[in-house]
């Protein structure tokens, strides 16, 4: 057995005992067990001199919180796929890799989006409010009446292993799929989602739903503004399980106000935690759920399992297995 220190490791949020038992085997691991996030500057105060970060999406990694932690930081390893809030740029100056959890929670996420897509459709969240409400006093031939999937366009911007998943799902219900990406998938993945490329505009103004799968960078950031919102087919549904910020939210509250868009869904919202009395809260064409996108708990298994062996590679000198590739 080796006399070598075991290395100290910070872990900001409790994550499923599938991961953590992988990093506390080798680790000695401060762990912050509140449900909320650690404030900022206990999260400074407990990053100082630890070799190895696993962060949660709540966390800011940035040269403040780099500069803090010291020079023997080897790794970061993000609990999720998005990196947002990873400063990127300046993990690489100092040479840090990056770790993520991609492909575990494509399904999940998919099933959400789509999850969403039918309930707005079909304004589940209205009727179930109007049996709770006891307002159901007969079948009616003009009760909430809601949009058919089948022949509809979905529009998917971003298309990448979710925006993919959700078009091989939509495909199942007879939708047509288009995609907005910066370049065209490969044959074999257009044939196996039966999604074809077009551009920006024309996705907005074809689509009946349009679904949101980007990342959020500099180019996505408000990417659906009123003029986006504008160009949407009336009656048509946004959904956003991607980013908050990708959406103006202000332009949607008054797209989906003045009847222009028939309805909403959103995972994500901007900022996160959504309070309660955000306007959006007030309408009823517009069903929001807490960033739950990923919430199973195999998929969170799974993603506790990629961030606790990112972290492990990292501490160890190894190449993460999921590395996110520094900016250029
Ligand atoms: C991610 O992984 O980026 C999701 O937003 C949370 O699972």
């Amino acid at each position: 057995m080796s006399d070598a220190p075991r290395p100290r490791v910070l872990v900001t949020r409790r994550i499923p005992d599938a991961g953590l038992d992988l990093v506390r085997a080798a680790c000695d691991v401060d762990l912050w067990e509140d449900d909320l996030p650690p404030p900022r500057d206990e999260l400074l105060r407990r990053v100082a001199g630890v070799d190895g970060l696993l962060s949660l999406l709540t966390d800011r990694v940035d040269d403040e919180l780099l500069d803090t932690a010291g020079p023997q930081l080897k790794v970061v390893s993000n609990f999720a796929v998005g990196v947002d809030n990873v400063d990127l740029a300046a993990c690489a100056r100092r040479g840090i890799p990056v770790g993520n959890t991609p492909g575990v929670l494509t399904a999940a996420t998919a099933d959400i989006a789509f999850a969403l897509l039918m309930a707005v459709a079909r304004r589940l969240p209205e009727g179930a409010e109007y049996v709770k409400d006891d307002r159901w006093l007969t079948w009616g031939p003009l009760l909430l009446l809601g949009k058919d999937l089948a022949g509809a366009t979905l529009g998917i911007i971003g298309f990448g292993r979710i925006g993919q998943e959700v078009a091989r799902r939509a495909r199942g219900f007879s939708m047509r799929v288009i995609y907005h990406d910066r370049a065209r998938v490969s044959p074999e993945a257009e044939a196996a989602t039966g999604g074809s490329i077009v551009e920006l505009d024309r996705l907005l103004a074809e689509s009946d739903f349009v679904s949101l799968h980007t990342d959020l960078n500099a180019g996505t950031r408000g990417l659906i503004g009123r003029e986006a919102l504008a160009k949407m087919k009336r009656d048509a549904v946004l959904i956003n399980t991607s980013r908050g910020p990708v959406v103006d939210q202000a332009a949607l509250y008054d797209a989906l106000r003045s009847g222009h868009l028939f309805g909403a869904g959103l995972d994500v919202t901007d900022p996160e935690p959504m309070r309660a009395d955000d306007p959006l809260l007030t309408l009823p064409n517009c069903l929001i759920v807490p960033h739950i996108a990923s919430a199973t708990v195999d998929t969170r298994d799974a993603m506790a399992r990629k961030a606790a062996n990112n972290l492990l590679a990292g501490l160890r000198g190894e190449p993460l297995p999921d590395r996110v590739a520094p900016p250029a």
